[in-house]
């Protein structure tokens, strides 16, 4: 028998898979489910980029063509003009400037692109899945760094062991994060990264996915803005979070000459790029008014505020994220001994409320669970009335 490859089936199913099943079986029985796992947007994506996008299509056939896979000169040309005058970080959009087709599609080849087998990468813990499982397809190895509540989620570079950090080829993070929503307030913390990365000869893979999503007057930073910072790193972005374009498959990793050309290389062997009009469209985003992202901003802060007071009357103190569509909630103390995983599969058995388990973010994320903040407006009051029943009424399973 055929059996699929082994870096395959040691792989983990994808973290989500246990509670879409669970989403899928409710929808089934014709259950009222609110989604509140996945981090798909649902705010549809800004009429001007959809209009573009249709005038291309059905006006420019030339766009049905093959597209150049690193991403045509002129939306190359608009990301760097955005970079600019969002970071104030200057990028040749010829050599700094690779198109995706999605920031993860990007991750998980950045490490085909850099990884042997058994080369080593520093993950921070809990982290979005391609930052470890990338690693874990190239046959790599995954030394986790984790990401405390009492450290503000961010990793203690000194607390990693000399002889790991010495063997690391790469490190991954991830600010805004997911799922802890935690942020940097200044370059400090990038500064002490780039620092840490020359020391030891790593390369630093940033994911600023959530770089625009973010709340009362934060800005946050791109890890390019430290100086130096093209010599160790690369950055990742997404159009999926920014622009509500989740499903049109399009992001960009930007960084030194040298990262950015064999990433290149690697691609160039396996895929043909992101189509010529979602370029195009993905172009006039970054080039057009920026109010949308603006509104999509004030949707979720609202959102945010209402759930962050809702739970809190309930008795579960979640804190106010400065940025991301999430809230990351440490389980109430009477369900901590029950486990993530178990919590969010009675949640969504007993209440149709769909939340992510914290543990499906890696071993450090248990104890939390995740609430995406990506239904209907009028959905979250119904949400905190399960969740209030659910907490009065389900009793907690014993280390479950
Ligand atoms: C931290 C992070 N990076 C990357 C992605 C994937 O983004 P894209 O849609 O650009 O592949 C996500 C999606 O949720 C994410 O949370």
């Amino acid at each position: 028998m055929i059996e699929p490859s082994k870096k395959l089936q040691e792989l983990p199913p994808y973290f989500l898979s246990k509670i879409n099943l669970l989403k899928l079986e409710a929808y089934k029985k014709k259950l009222d489910v609110i989604d509140l796992g996945m981090g798909n947007p649902d705010i549809p994506t800004p009429p001007h980029i959809v209009e573009r996008l249709c005038e291309t299509i059905k006006d420019h056939p030339r766009t049905h063509r093959y597209p150049q896979a690193k991403g045509m000169p002129k939306f190359r040309a608009s990301i760097a003009e955005w970079f600019e005058k969002r970071f104030h970080v200057s990028l040749n959009p010829e050599k700094e400037i690779l198109s995706l087709i999605g920031s993860k599609e990007g991750i998980a080849h950045l490490c085909m692109a850099y990884l042997n087998p058994d080369d080593l990468a520093l993950v921070g813990n809990p982290g979005y899945p391609v930052h470890f499982n990338g690693v874990y397809l190239t046959g790599g190895k995954v030394h986790f760094v984790p990401l405390k509540k009492d450290k503000n989620y961010l990793p203690d570079l000194e607390e990693i062991p000399e002889k790991i950090a010495k063997k690391a080829k790469i490190l991954f993070l991830n600010y805004p994060n997911n799922p802890t929503t935690a942020t940097v307030d200044n370059l400090e913390f990038f500064e002490r990264v780039v620092h840490f990365a020359k020391k030891y000869e790593i390369l630093v893979a940033h994911d600023n996915a959530y770089s625009e999503i973010t709340f009362d007057g934060y800005e946050a930073p791109s890890f390019l803005q430290v100086p130096g910072a093209k010599d160790v790193g690369i950055e990742f972005f997404s159009f999926s979070k920014t622009y509500n374009m989740a499903g049109w498959r399009v992001g960009f990793a930007v960084g030194g000459e040298k990262w950015i050309a064999p990433f290149e290389k690697l691609k160039s062997f396996l895929d043909y790029g992101v189509p010529t009009f979602i370029q195009l469209a993905a172009s006039w985003a970054l080039k057009s008014s920026q109010e949308c992202v603006q509104q999509t901003v004030l949707k979720y802060q609202k959102r945010r505020d209402f759930m962050v007071q809702g739970l809190a009357k309930l008795g579960w103190d979640v804190p106010t994220p400065k940025a991301t569509m999430y809230l990351w909630a440490e389980l109430p103390e009477a369900f901590k001994t029950e486990g993530s995983l178990s919590f969010s599969e009675r949640l969504i058995k007993e209440t149709g409320v769909a939340v992510s388990p914290g543990v499906g973010f890696g071993p450090y994320g248990e104890g939390f669970i995740r609430m995406a903040l990506v239904t209907h407006d009028k959905r979250f009051h119904d949400a905190l009335l399960r969740i209030k029943n659910f907490l009065k009424i389900a009793p907690p399973k014993k280390g479950g």
